[in-house]
C-alpha cells in the first residue's frame, strides 16, 4: 500500500474513528482535513461557516486537500462530508491515491448525528425547526460523488482486516 488512502462519506458515517485505527493497524501517519484547516486557520468548523460561508470554506478545504505531500505517502486522510462534491476534489482523490467510501445504514447515522448540530453547520442547516429539506436529502444528492470512490464499505462497524483486504485488492 504505497498510495495515500481517502477515507470518505456522510457526516457520522466513521471516517476519522476507522481511519485512526486504520493508521494505527498499518503503522502509518493519520489526518484528519477538518483538523488540519483548524490548525492552520484557529477557527473551528462552525466558526469558518460563520466568518467565511460555505464557498470559502470549500475552497480552503480544496485546497487543503491537495497541499497533503504525496511523496509522504502512505497515509491516511478522513475528508469532511461534503469534501468529495465539491472542486472536482472526487477525481482528484481517485487520480492520486484510493479512496474508501464509507456508506452504514441510514439509521446508524441517524443515532450517531443526534445532537451533533452545533458542530456541524451543514447539519444544522437541515435540522433547524422549520427546515423544508431533511439531511437525508442532502445524502441522496452526495451520493453519486460517494460513489466514484474506488471502494465502498457498508457496514456500520467494519472489521479492519476487511477493509485491508479490500484496499489491497
Ligand atoms: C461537512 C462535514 C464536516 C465538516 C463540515 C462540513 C459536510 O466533516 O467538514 O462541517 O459538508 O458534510 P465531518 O464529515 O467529519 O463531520
Amino acid at each position: 500500500m504505497k498510495k495515500a488512502i481517502y477515507l470518505i462519506g456522510f457526516m457520522g458515517s466513521g471516517k476519522s474513528t476507522l481511519g485512526k485505527a486504520l493508521a494505527e493497524k498499518l503503522q502509518i501517519p493519520f489526518f484528519d482535513l477538518d483538523d488540519e484547516l483548524i490548525k492552520t486557520y484557529h477557527l473551528s468548523i462552525p466558526e469558518m461557516f460563520e466568518q467565511w460561508g460555505e464557498e470559502k470554506f470549500r475552497t480552503q478545504e480544496a485546497e487543503k486537500l491537495r497541499e497533503f505531500d504525496l511523496s509522504k505517502a502512505p497515509f491516511v486522510l478522513a475528508c469532511g462530508g461534503g469534501t468529495p462534491c465539491f472542486f472536482e476534489n472526487m477525481v482528484w482523490m481517485n487520480t492520486n491515491g484510493q479512496t474508501l467510501f464509507l456508506d452504514p445504514p441510514v439509521s446508524i447515522l441517524t443515532k450517531r448525528l443526534a445532537g451533533s448540530e452545533d458542530e456541524r453547520p451543514v447539519l444544522k442547516k437541515h435540522s433547524q425547526e422549520g427546515a423544508s429539506v431533511h439531511w437525508t436529502e442532502l445524502l441522496k444528492k452526495r451520493r453519486p460523488f460517494y460513489l466514484q470512490a474506488a471502494s465502498r464499505l457498508a457496514s456500520g462497524s467494519p472489521k479492519l482486516d476487511e477493509v485491508i483486504h479490500m484496499l489491497n485488492s
